[in-house]
């Protein structure tokens, strides 16, 4: 089993870490596209003309399935209707198997906020009050390496205070760097369940790979 995953920098490897916990035995290709990030800021038909180009490059290295390791192609993707050829596992499309209620914030990129679409798929599960944050200079610090101290706690200070007036019962991680900051961001979150979408997404992802792999009653 060959699984590809791409993002604009080291965010997606948190997506990676959940994968590898679940399916050691897969081979992976991971692309951080650095000289691209970050995607956050750029308009949605440019994040979509670089998403598919990267999309088209996995199934040429012979991918079985490509699972999204950033939230915002992932956004960008929503609107592009044809078939891939493969399996294609959406991040954001994963939120909806974490048993969420009452009032969810989400963080994330610029244009994942703009988007609205975890708004909308918090939506179609029942959530009935959803907060957003883009929280951007998160995914500056986490590629500058840059995970604690006084900087961050600044920047993570002035994005959630917000957050938490708001009074959540859960904050949904919406893009992939923001796992490499869960102490910091807890920290400013006290209290409020952080939910990770790259453990659900991991979670489907495994799942579905003990289909392909379980053997057939015919062959036990
Ligand atoms: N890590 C990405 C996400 O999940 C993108 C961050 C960026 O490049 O702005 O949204």
């Amino acid at each position: 089993m060959k699984i590809g995953l791409f993002d604009s920098g080291i965010g997606g490897l948190s997506v990676l870490y959940e994968l590898v916990k679940r399916i050691p035995s897969a081979r992976y290709i991971y692309i951080a596209d650095t000289f691209r990030a970050p995607y956050g800021t750029k308009p949605m038909e440019d994040i979509l003309r670089i998403s598919l180009e990267i999309l088209s490059f996995l199934k040429l290295k012979g991918v079985d399935c490509i699972v999204s390791g950033c939230n915002t192609s992932d956004a960008s993707l929503q609107s592009f209707k044809s078939d891939l050829g493969i399996p294609y596992y959406s991040i954001v499309k994963s939120v909806a198997f974490n048993e969420l209620q009452g009032k969810v914030a989400v963080i994330g990129t610029e244009a994942t906020v703009k988007s609205g679409i975890y708004k909308s798929q918090l939506e179609n599960i029942g959530v009935t009050s959803v907060f957003q944050r883009s929280c951007q200079l998160f995914v500056a610090v986490v590629e500058e390496g840059i995970t604690k101290g006084k900087m961050v706690d600044a920047i993570a200070k002035f994005y959630l205070t917000p957050v938490r007036r708001y009074n959540p019962s859960s904050v949904v991680l919406g893009c992939t760097h923001f796992p490499h900051l869960k102490r910091v961001i807890q920290s400013q979150l006290p209290g409020i369940f952080l939910c990770d979408p790259a453990k659900s997404v991991a979670e489907i992802v495994s799942r579905d790979c003990l289909l392909y792999t379980s053997p057939s009653p015919r062959d036990s």
